[in-house]
């Protein structure tokens, strides 16, 4: 595999990668800047390096045994990086917010997307977010979710500050498309407060009608359990709310008029594992865990498609 994007969450995805994978093999590490500090770890690591971009990438002597390319540079140059990777059989996940290719949340969609080429990681407020959303719309109907992200301004380099605006409408999308909400909002914010502070979201949720709140707290806690099975640190900062407003006491919204049924607030706080950035980079670690998560499973799977004459032959 090969990481292009030597910044904070090449970074972290090449030491996670590194420490943690049994599946998954560092190939290369791809920038633009050689003094970059993920350049310059990636060598002592004894990593094969290019500070030529994606061409340099294609002309690595060991590009040919490359099956999968992660993408952390910006959503600009993903899609000038996609162009020229599209026809060379390798996979690629996306860990932009580009959404060149359809959207992942391992623990919600992984299944449905494991013969795709480019799949899209959406962002890291989604990959904290979008699970609780597709909890509650497992047992109730979500009419509207809106995600606050705040994380420390020190873990956004300037790919990540480049990407505010696709930031928000990856996440809104995925809030639609993967949390099954009817329509979906995404704020991001970028905190400089010192000591850094660690990552937070916030999740609401309206469910309109009168829910079960037992189930929706317990598919709640249920898929966070899911969730901490590769972010550790992923945790409910405190107990779900639950909010009920009545015809007597409806809940006024200004694009839709008055709303009666519950509203379903989540607090949640990722700790990192301290790969790269120290603990408080929650957000790079939720990202890269998750990247992790799906090129694990897709190098198990097309392992054993290419082991099985049958299922190749199904294939073609
Ligand atoms: N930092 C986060 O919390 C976070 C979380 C999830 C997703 N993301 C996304 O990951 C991406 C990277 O974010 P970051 O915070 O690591 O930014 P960063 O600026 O630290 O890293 C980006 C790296 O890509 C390199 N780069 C830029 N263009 C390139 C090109 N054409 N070819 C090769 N390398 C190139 C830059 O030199 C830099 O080293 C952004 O799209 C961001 O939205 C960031």
């Amino acid at each position: 595999m090969a990481i292009i994007g030597s910044g904070n969450i090449g970074t972290d995805l090449m030491i996670k990668v590194m420490r943690g994978s049994t599946r998954l093999e560092m190939g290369a590490m791809v920038g633009i800047d050689p003094e970059s500090d993920g350049l310059r770890r990636a060598a002592k690591f004894g990593v094969a390096t290019t500070a030529e971009g994606i061409d340099g990438l294609l002309a690595l002597p060991n590009f040919k045994d490359i099956k999968i390319v992660f993408d952390a540079t910006s959503a600009g140059a993903h899609r000038a990086n996609w162009e020229k990777l599209k026809d060379t059989g390798v996979r690629v996940l996306d860990l932009t917010p580009a959404a060149v290719g359809p959207s992942c949340i391992p623990v919600v969609n992984l299944e449905d997307h494991l013969d795709d080429s480019n799949l899209n990681m959406v962002t890291c407020g989604g990959q904290a977010t979008v699970p609780m959303v597709a909890a509650i719309s497992a047992v109730a109907p979500v009419r509207y979710a809106e995600i606050v992200s705040s994380v420390s301004s020190r873990s956004a380099g300037p790919g990540t500050r480049a990407n505010i605006d696709e930031f928000t409408e990856t996440t809104s999308q995925a809030l639609v498309d993967i949390g099954g909400a009817g329509r979906g909002k995404a704020i991001m914010i970028l905190n400089p407060a010192e000591p850094p502070m660690l990552m937070r979201n916030t999740v609401y949720a309206l469910v309109e009608g009168d829910p079960d709140l037992g189930r929706i707290e317990s598919s709640i806690l249920e898929m966070a359990a899911k969730v901490q099975g590769y972010v550790p640190g992923y945790q409910l900062k405190q107990a779900v709310q639950f909010e009920t407003f009545t015809e007597e006491n409806p809940l006024y919204l200004p694009e839709s008029g008055n709303f009666t049924g519950v509203r379903v607030t989540v607090m949640l706080e990722v700790t990192g594992a301290a790969h790269y950035l120290p603990a408080y980079a929650g957000n790079l670690d939720i990202m890269t865990s998750a990247a992790m998560a799906v090129a694990e499973r897709w190098a198990q799977h097309h392992s054993t498609t290419a082991e099985n004459p049958e299922l190749q032959e199904a294939r073609a």
